[in-house]
């Protein structure tokens, strides 16, 4: 298959999406064959099933059904939306992926990462990005962010006490070393403008390297 598949991971209030959209708008206007896409959801069935994962009134979800439910989403959108772009030769930048569930279901609520790693290479068939883009910010400080955004919408998982964002942290850098090879970290406690400059440059320096 053609074409790269990155995605960009963060704990909550990173500014990751706003970031990404604002350059996936650059980059298209530069040329770069861009499909943004998102997790969970990007695709109907997909999206369906994100409003039931993250329905602030679904506080009965067993971590596992949500484990699950995350993989099938992922398993759909990336059949319906990223293996044929790639297919067509394009830059695929996916605001999270299978990293989000090793961190938040795997790590943070406790199921274990072997574990949740486990159905996702079931939902996947092994298929991983070549790059990842990691926002590091503090878990009080991403909070503070979105306690100030008042345009973004509140979900289920925005409403965990501070301590199970901490743990989320903690899920990242495990998983951060685990893949360490395809991980890129920006200072996302930057201003807006510095972490688009961060992360613009890993981009155009990583396209660059692949024929693009
Ligand atoms: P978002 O805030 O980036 O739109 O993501 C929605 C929420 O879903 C966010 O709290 C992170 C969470 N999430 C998981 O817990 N596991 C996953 O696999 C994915 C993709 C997201």
């Amino acid at each position: 298959m053609k074409g790269l598949f990155i995605t960009f991971e963060g704990p909550e209030g990173a500014g990751k999406t706003s970031v990404i959209q604002k350059l996936a708008k650059e980059l298209t206007e530069r040329k770069y064959p861009i499909l943004l896409t998102r997790e969970p959801g990007g695709i109907s069935i997909a999206e369906q099933i994100r409003s039931v994962i993250l329905d602030c009134d679904n506080t009965e979800m067993d971590a596992r059904t949500e484990a699950l439910l995350y993989a099938a989403a992922r398993r759909q959108h990336l059949v319906e939306r990223v293996i044929p772009a790639l297919k067509e030769n394009k830059i695929v930048l996916c605001d999270r992926f299978i990293d989000s569930s090793l961190a938040y279901q795997g790590y943070a609520r406790g199921i274990g990462v072997e574990d949740v790693l486990g159905i996702n290479e079931f939902a996947t068939e092994k298929m991983m990005p070549s790059l990842t883009v990691y926002f590091d910010i503090e878990p009080e400080a991403g909070l503070e962010r979105i306690a100030a955004n008042n345009k973004r919408e509140i979900n289920r998982l925005d409403q965990e006490k501070l301590d199970f964002h901490y743990k989320v942290k903690e899920g990242y850098d495990l998983v951060k070393d685990k893949y360490r090879d395809r991980f890129a970290v920006v200072d996302a406690s930057k201003d807006f403008e510095s972490v688009c400059e961060q992360v613009r440059d890993i981009l155009i320096s990583y396209f660059a390297e692949h024929g693009f």
